[in-house]
């Protein structure tokens, strides 16, 4: 058991998909997992591991936000061996072509949050995906013939910026969409020698102002739960 992780070493599989919400994380083990069990309910934070297709698996809840997501990272990898970390999640599109609906499959992560900044004494760390996994997604998403978009995002520590214009700085570089999580997951893989990918879909639009509707946000996010299951088969 770790501080947060209610397990038993040996009890996660070193593939691990991390779902913001934990009922998120529930509803994926549900529909795509056999022989499931839960491992975690601290804090609510579901965890459940299973098999898909013959491999194990686990998904585990993660929470909002870069402090959350990196306890529950830290501890999968340093306490539980986990290996492979792939966020399935929601994201605000910043460009008129990354529609609702869409996927977003994160090369790169900018981000607001001043941790990085302590962490590198005040220099800037370029946070990657992991190459393979992120080219085997671009490939599982084409087959699956889904809209899907590859690229830089930003991980917010703000949903409520203060300043409510201040997404267009990004847009004007070149980011595709904001979510909150993604710069701590890929700067805590590559700091632990392991592998990490974000996967999101389009659930609201900053330029249109449009958000998927509670059906739409469901079909997507099964879509890509499933690219990220297929990944490393
Ligand atoms: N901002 C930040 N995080 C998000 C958003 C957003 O608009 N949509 C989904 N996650």
């Amino acid at each position: 058991m770790s501080i947060h992780i209610g397990a038993e070493k040996g009890q996660i599989a070193e593939k691990v998909l991390l779902a913001g919400d934990p009922l998120r994380a529930r509803a994926i083990a549900e529909r795509f997992l056999e022989d499931v069990f839960e491992y975690n309910s601290i804090r609510g934070m579901y965890g459940y591991t299973g098999s898909y297709m013959g491999k194990k698996v686990s998904v585990q809840g993660s929470g909002m936000g870069i402090p959350s997501i990196s306890i529950y990272a830290h501890e999968l990898i340093n306490e539980y061996d986990v290996k492979t970390l792939i966020r399935v999640g929601t994201c605000g599109s910043l460009q008129e072509n990354v529609k609702i609906k869409d996927i977003v499959i994160a090369m790169g992560a900018c981000t607001d949050s001043a941790i990085n900044h302590h962490r590198f004494g005040g220099m800037d760390y370029a946070p990657l995906a992991d190459y393979q996994l992120l080219t085997k997604a671009v490939d599982l998403a084409k087959l699956a013939r889904l809209r899907s978009h590859v690229g830089n995002i930003l991980s917010s520590d703000q949903f409520y910026h203060h300043d409510a214009e201040n997404w267009k700085t990004w847009a004007d570089y070149g980011v595709l969409a904001v979510e909150m999580e993604s710069s701590a997951l890929y700067t805590l893989a590559a700091h632990f020698g392991v592998k990490a990918l974000t996967i999101l879909t389009v659930s609201d639009h900053l330029i249109t102002k449009e958000f998927a509707s509670a059906e739409e946000r469901q079909g997507s996010f099964m879509d890509m739960a499933r690219i990220a299951l297929d990944l490393d088969l």
